[in-house]
């Protein structure tokens, strides 16, 4: 689907160099048509050492010879460079924007041309090939767009397509949702050491034990609950913690994490509209 094509990486950041990555292992394009671009010159030739890729520091170049624009700048970034390629993007070139709270409109409004734009939410375990990312048509992107983003977003783990307005909760779901798996498993980890387990072990298992339940909910395609009900023996350690963890509220305050997070999603995009 996109074999043919050039693909410029506008801001080859954390997330972008992620998506390079997976790109080429994946073969989905070859590295010669990838251009990544960012100002920091030596980031830049590692990037090329790495994957093999072209690179430039000249953002309106790399886009004008593009069919698939990428950007991936941070969302303080994005008026600066969305004006500054704003008279290069065309209308037959695809434009992904993989920035936090940045709406398709904006982008549109900002290139001052009907480009089609397809918005994303990624997280950090693209770095790992163990993403979860949604994406969303905005006004002028059809089914073919679409298609050419999910090409790139399943090459580092899997992708979803939503409507853009879910996209707040997806940041609030799995965009920040590592972050609170991390302070789980430093909790897990702190609670093996109260037990008496080594620090370095009980990290370890701690890590594997989200990342084995994890697999399960995800190869068995069990729902959660009923994993939950087949490790719970009458009278047994499992449900003695169980009901410590829901006195405590576990549930409810992973749901209100969520809430407050996209709540904040949707505050943030405010500073894009007209
Ligand atoms: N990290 C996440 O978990 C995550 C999740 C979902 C979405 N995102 C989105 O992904 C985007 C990038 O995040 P990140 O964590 O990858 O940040 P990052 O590592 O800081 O990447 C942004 C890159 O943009 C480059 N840049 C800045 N100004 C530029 C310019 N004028 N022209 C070209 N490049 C420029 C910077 O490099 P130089 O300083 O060398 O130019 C930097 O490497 C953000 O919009 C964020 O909302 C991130």
């Amino acid at each position: 689907m996109l074999k043919n094509q050039t693909i410029a990486v506008i801001g080859a950041g954390h997330m972008a160099g992620a998506l390079i990555g997976g790109m080429v292992k994946s073969k989905l394009v070859p590295a010669k048509s990838v251009i990544a671009t960012r100002r920091g010159a030596e980031a830049l030739s590692e990037l090329q050492k790495k994957w093999g890729v072209r690179t430039s520091t000249d953002n309106k170049k790399a886009a004008a010879e593009a069919d698939v624009i990428i950007v991936a700048v941070k969302p303080q970034m994005a008026k600066k460079v969305l004006e500054e390629l704003a008279g290069t993007i065309r209308k037959d070139q695809l434009v992904i924007s993989v920035m936090a709270g940045v709406p398709t409109a904006a982008i549109s409004r900002l290139l001052r041309v009907d480009a089609p734009v397809v918005r994303a939410m990624p997280n950090t375990p693209c770095l790992v090939d163990a993403g979860a990312t949604a994406i969303a048509a905005g006004a002028h992107a059809g089914e073919k767009d679409l298609a050419r983003a999910e090409a790139v977003f399943s090459s580092v783990g899997l992708c979803v397509t939503l409507p853009e307005s879910a996209l707040d909760a997806v940041t609030g779901l799995s965009g920040s949702g590592p972050v609170y798996l991390y302070m789980a498993i430093e909790a897990m980890i702190d609670g093996g050491v109260k037990m008496g387990i080594p620090r370095a072990v009980a990290a370890k298992l701690a890590a594997q034990t989200v990342f084995g339940a994890a697999k399960l909910v995800i190869e068995t395609g069990k729902h959660p609950a009923v994993l939950k009900d087949e490790v719970t023996t009458p009278g047994g350690t499992a449900i003695t913690a169980i009901h410590v963890l829901e006195s405590k509220g576990l549930r409810s305050v992973l749901i209100d994490g969520i809430e407050a997070a996209t709540n904040r999603s949707k505050e943030l995009s405010k500073l894009f509209e007209a």
